[in-house]
């Protein structure tokens, strides 16, 4: 970090609260912070602009991505060189031209660090090579005339401050499902999802919801989908990673687990 100039703070644009690691104030105190709400084609569009909005009210920069397809991946490079713009013109009138701008991005794991990093990599020129005092196999990897991306990602444990803060990341898979009870992730989610995206569970599932169960509804999506073991009962946990493969796949629609209200 003490080479460092810019933090990309890589945040899942579905929950950025809960893929936001409290520690990162600290470690990046005194650096230029971009952040990134990685995953944005799977949260919801009104949603992701109330997030950029939210941060720009609070004073930081933040940028909507999709690392998967490289959608805003420019742009975050092209935030980082305003952001920069002055710091360069100062060092210049020192006299010192030609200073490099070193970023580094950090997240929890699954965030879409190695992808952000890939996307950059196809889209810019050759690695630079080694610098001292970082580990030989550490690249740098050159985004702009005087700014360079380290090729390895700090990585940052997610803080499991609270059950729903621990759902929202089991939901995403950004917690490994054995740490919960995949049928217990499974039936939390439908419980939200049938609160706050019926119409969507309706659509995928052709079903129409009325006041059943949780459990009941889970054995409707069991049927529908053929989640059935010998004896004709429905097996959970067909059903549960049916249910989580199709939310963390986007098939269930666009969705946003956190809203800015709730800040
Ligand atoms: P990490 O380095 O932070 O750990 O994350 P990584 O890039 O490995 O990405 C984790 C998973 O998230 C990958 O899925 C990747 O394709 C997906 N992903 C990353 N960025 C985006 C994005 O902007 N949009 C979408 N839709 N997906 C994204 P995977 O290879 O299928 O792995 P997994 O899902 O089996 O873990």
């Amino acid at each position: 970090l003490k080479l460092i100039d810019v933090v990309i703070e890589l945040l899942d644009a579905r929950i950025p609260r809960a893929s936001h690691n409290p520690d990162m104030e600290k470690l990046t105190k005194n650096k230029k912070k971009l952040i990134v709400l990685n995953k944005s084609d799977l949260a919801d569009e009104k949603e992701n602009q109330k997030w950029v909005n939210y941060y720009a009210k609070n004073g930081q920069t933040a940028v909507l991505v999709d690392a998967n397809s490289g959608k805003g991946v420019a742009e975050s490079i092209q935030k980082i060189k305003i952001m920069m713009q002055g710091e360069l013109k100062k060092q210049a009138e020192k006299g010192k031209i030609g200073k490099t701008i070193r970023v580094m991005i950090l997240g929890i794991p699954n965030v879409g660090k190695s992808s952000y990093i890939n996307r950059v990599t196809k889209k810019t020129s050759a690695k630079v090579g080694n610098k001292p005092g970082v580990t030989r196999q550490k690249q740098w990897i050159r985004l702009e005339k005087s700014i360079e991306l380290l090729d390895t990602p700090g990585v940052l444990w997610p803080k499991l401050d609270s059950e729903e803060i621990a759902l929202n990341l089991a939901y995403t898979g950004s917690i490994k499902d054995d740490i919960l009870e995949k049928t217990e992730i499974a039936y939390q989610l439908l419980n939200y999802l049938v609160q706050n995206y019926k119409s969507n569970l309706e659509t995928r599932y052709k079903l129409e919801i009325g006041d059943e169960t949780i459990l009941d509804l889970m054995e409707m999506i069991g049927r529908k989908r053929g989640a059935i073991v010998s004896g004709g009962r429905v097996d959970l946990e067909k059903v549960s990673n049916l249910l989580l493969d199709d939310f963390r796949n986007g098939k269930l629609g666009r969705m946003t687990l956190e809203k800015v209200e709730e800040s």
